[in-house]
């Protein structure tokens, strides 16, 4: 039998003893702000029955925030998943303003929605609100400090997030994300690694890389398990490495796959070797302890992921 749950959003399946026994599936319109990215399309590929539907930026340009408040009272979801950011790192520190709308402003709309409409706000956030100056995997309660404007308006849209709507508003920061789409390290690293003689990766800045896959799966889990509990948390594949010890382990498998014919020198070299527009932090491990206590499920090791990328490639 279908009954409302004492939270409105909710409409649960739930047995009588005339029924037999099933699962409880969360019946509810889920709306996914990005189409096209990374994360976008890994909640695509693994969204299983659920049907969401995914808005890209010709729908909701998030440049425009009153095009989010449109497209939600259109919609009127009950789970709002944010996979759409600004997230050229570099770029940022030239178009702050662009990225402050898209990150921020846009991000502050949907909470509002959530807080108003008793919604639920899935929203992605980054390890770049950090300093690095960590010795230790940060905690969610950690101290933050960007250290460019991409960081800026991502921990801007965190605040702005938990100010509108603390009681509905879940933040998942994740770090290092690659995936089969889009342009990644990973599928860089591939593409430079069959047409340079060597290369020098950045060997002074440690993270875990992420694959988006599992961090789908994992916002998935959350919604079908009905484990949604606001605040910050974090989640990457499991282990730290550097950009260097990334690029051998991407070479390494990829020519055990033979996905590359030949190996080539990689070297180590340090950030100041390779001068960016925006600084990044020197160490940006994530503690994902609180995440997988919430879900019971442990982070995969990240070079386990990278394989199975790469199977899929
Ligand atoms: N990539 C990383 O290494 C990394 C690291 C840490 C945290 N994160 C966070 O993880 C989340 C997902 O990242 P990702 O790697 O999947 O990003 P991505 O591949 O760069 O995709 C960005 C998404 O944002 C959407 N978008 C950008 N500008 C927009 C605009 N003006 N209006 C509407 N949509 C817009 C894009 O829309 P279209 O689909 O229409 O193109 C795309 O779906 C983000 O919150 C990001 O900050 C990423």
């Amino acid at each position: 039998m279908l009954v409302w749950s004492p939270e409105p959003v909710l409409l649960k399946w739930v047995t009588t003893s005339a029924e037999a026994p099933r699962s409880v599936p969360n019946i509810m319109a889920i709306l996914v702000f990005g189409s096209s990215g990374q994360l976008a399309q890994s909640l695509r590929d693994t969204q299983q029955d659920k049907e969401p539907i995914f808005v890209d930026r010709n729908t909701c340009d998030l440049a425009d925030p009153g095009r989010v408040d449109a497209i939600l009272e259109r919609q009127k979801p009950g789970l709002i998943i944010n996979a759409a950011a600004y997230t050229a790192v570099d770029k940022a520190e030239e178009e702050s303003g662009l990225a402050q709308l898209i990150n921020e402003a846009s991000v502050r709309r949907m909470a509002a929605y959530a807080h108003a409409n008793n919604a639920r706000l899935i929203h992605l956030s980054t390890d770049f609100v950090f300093d690095g100056t960590n010795q230790s995997p940060y905690l969610p309660g950690d101290p933050t400090g960007p250290l460019g404007q991409y960081g800026e308006s991502k921990l801007a849209g965190e605040l702005a997030a938990l100010e509108e709507a603390p009681e509905s508003t879940m933040i998942i920061r994740t770090a290092w994300v690659y995936s089969e789409y889009g342009s990644n390290f990973v599928k860089t690293m591939l593409r430079l690694m069959s047409e340079k003689p060597e290369l020098g990766v950045v060997n002074d800045q440690r993270g875990s890389p992420t694959y988006a896959c599992d961090l789908a799966e994992m916002i998935w889990q959350i919604h079908e398990h009905d484990l949604f509990s606001p605040g910050i948390y974090h989640w990457t594949d499991e282990g730290n490495i550097t950009w260097c010890d990334f690029a051998r382990a991407i070479q390494e498998e990829a020519l055990e796959s033979g996905q590359l014919a030949k190996a080539i020198p990689i070297n180590p070299i340090t950030t100041d070797d390779y001068p960016t527009p925006a600084a990044r932090p020197a160490y940006s491990v994530l503690n994902n302890t609180k995440l997988a206590k919430l879900v019971g499920i442990e982070p995969t090791p990240w070079r386990r992921n990278l394989k199975l990328m790469l199977s899929r490639l």
